[in-house]
């Protein structure tokens, strides 16, 4: 069964996405290669910005789950604000035009240079995770003659139920602070004098199917709120993190986003609260592909593989996360279907993009679309194995062009 979405389906028995066959950029982009749906994207950020609707409230697009100057700009025009981790990240977010007094800068390790960086640049605030972190800020606050608005992290200690490695939100995590220590450092924070804290955030994980979790998490924060008002700390905003889930698979049941908010807008509502969320995978995974050329068919021993030219270094979420992407050809065939794993150049038995998959009967030369792939898909990439990174393009209804160029072999040695 092949998987289908809002933006790509196959007509004519070919793959398209939008208006745009894929095997047309393929002709001209060359393989491996990212492809992203601007529709997807901007209808899954009004799916939140929608729902979100009277409540006061900015959706900050978390800029780690795809970083193209192209898809931010897209979103700095609808009008998001966005979620950084870096410094680099929050250069990003400028140069495609997004306003900084739209961030808000995560992270548990930010360095004195990216502070300072962000303070000059104005952004909205800082989500902080150490009483460290908070000196730090204040310090170089007052420096510069500026008040930092800033919000602590919260631990919540929730069970997300996702992988492990995306899982944030327990007590044996590094991130955020406890959440039975949490009221100890607001009070001591107020000695601060060149810090505005005036938030409260969390985020307890990524690919998160149950949204029981996303919501108990919520209620853990309002008490907290309510706590925190009464001690005379003036809380104005709750910053609520991303982490909703998307299908991987063509028949799982995920989270639906306007399902998500409105018990999210039941929670909050009438309490005076700026509401912020931080949505990355669910408004671009669903919106991306990578398209990949088979190069080979071998067998060893009992096992059959399928070699295409796309690797771990292009996406590692499967190596790395043991991760599920649906593989299809974008011609579709009668040869029937075969069990193989479908493997990439790289000289590593770690790199897979399917292990003991049932696909099509591909042959060389086919070309096929790795599902879901709009999410920390090109920004996990790397050289690895002296590998060129793929190019990224956007398409816009029967448009489309390239918004990253392949690297090229000069790219590779460039500041050696
Ligand atoms: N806010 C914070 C503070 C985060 O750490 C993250 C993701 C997000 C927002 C966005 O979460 P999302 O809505 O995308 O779930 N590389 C992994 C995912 C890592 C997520 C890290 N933090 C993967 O490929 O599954």
């Amino acid at each position: 069964m092949n998987p289908s979405s809002d933006v790509f389906a196959y007509r004519d028995g070919t793959l398209c996405c939008e208006d745009v066959a894929l095997a047309d950029i393929v002709s001209r982009a060359g393989t491996p290669c990212y492809v992203y749906s601007a529709r997807g994207i901007l209808d899954r950020f009004r799916a939140y910005e929608e729902a979100l609707g009277d409540l006061t409230h900015r959706v900050c697009y978390a800029v780690k789950a795809n970083s193209n100057l192209a898809v931010l700009s897209l979103l700095a025009k609808a009008g998001a604000g966005f979620d950084i981790v870096s410094g680099g990240e929050l250069f990003r977010v400028i140069r495609a035009g997004g306003d900084p007094a739209g961030v808000v800068f995560s992270g548990v390790g930010k360095t004195a240079d990216e502070i300072e960086y962000a303070l000059d640049q104005g952004i909205h605030s800082f989500n902080c995770e150490s009483e460290n972190e908070l000196a730090l800020i204040d310090a170089l606050a007052a420096r510069r003659g500026v008040k930092a608005r800033v919000a602590l992290r919260v631990n919540p200690n929730v069970e997300a139920g996702t992988h492990p490695y995306i899982s944030t939100g327990m007590r044996e995590h590094k991130f955020g602070i406890d959440i039975s220590e949490v009221e100890g450092v607001y009070d001591r924070a107020r000695a601060l004098p060149n810090l505005l804290i005036e938030g409260v955030g969390c985020h307890i994980g990524s690919q998160i199917l149950d949204t029981d979790a996303l919501i108990g998490a919520i209620d853990v924060m309002l008490g907290l709120v309510e706590r925190l008002r009464a001690a005379g700390h003036p809380i104005r905003h709750l910053d609520l993190g991303g982490g909703l889930g998307v299908r991987y698979r063509p028949h799982e049941e995920t989270p639906e986003i306007r399902a998500f908010i409105a018990r999210v807008k039941e929670k909050v509502r009438g309490r005076d609260l700026f509401v912020m969320v931080e949505p990355g995978r669910s408004i671009v995974a669903e919106s991306g592909v990578l398209l990949t050329r088979v190069l080979y068919r071998k067998r060893t021993g009992s096992r059959e593989f399928v070699v295409v030219d796309a690797a771990m270094n292009d996406l590692m979420r499967p190596s790395l996360y043991q991760s599920h992407h649906e593989i299809i050809p974008l011609r579709a065939s009668s040869r029937g279907r075969i069990r193989a794993d479908v493997v990439g150049p790289v000289c590593e038995s770690g790199d897979f993009l399917a292990l003991d998959r049932e696909l099509e009967n591909v042959l060389p030369g086919d070309l096929l679309a790795v599902w879901t792939a709009g999410a920390y898909g090109f920004v996990l990439s790397s050289n690895y194995n002296s590998r060129v990174r793929p190019p990224e393009v956007l398409i816009e209804g029967s448009s489309w062009c390239v918004v990253r160029s392949r690297e090229t072999y000069e790219d590779l040695v460039r500041g050696e």
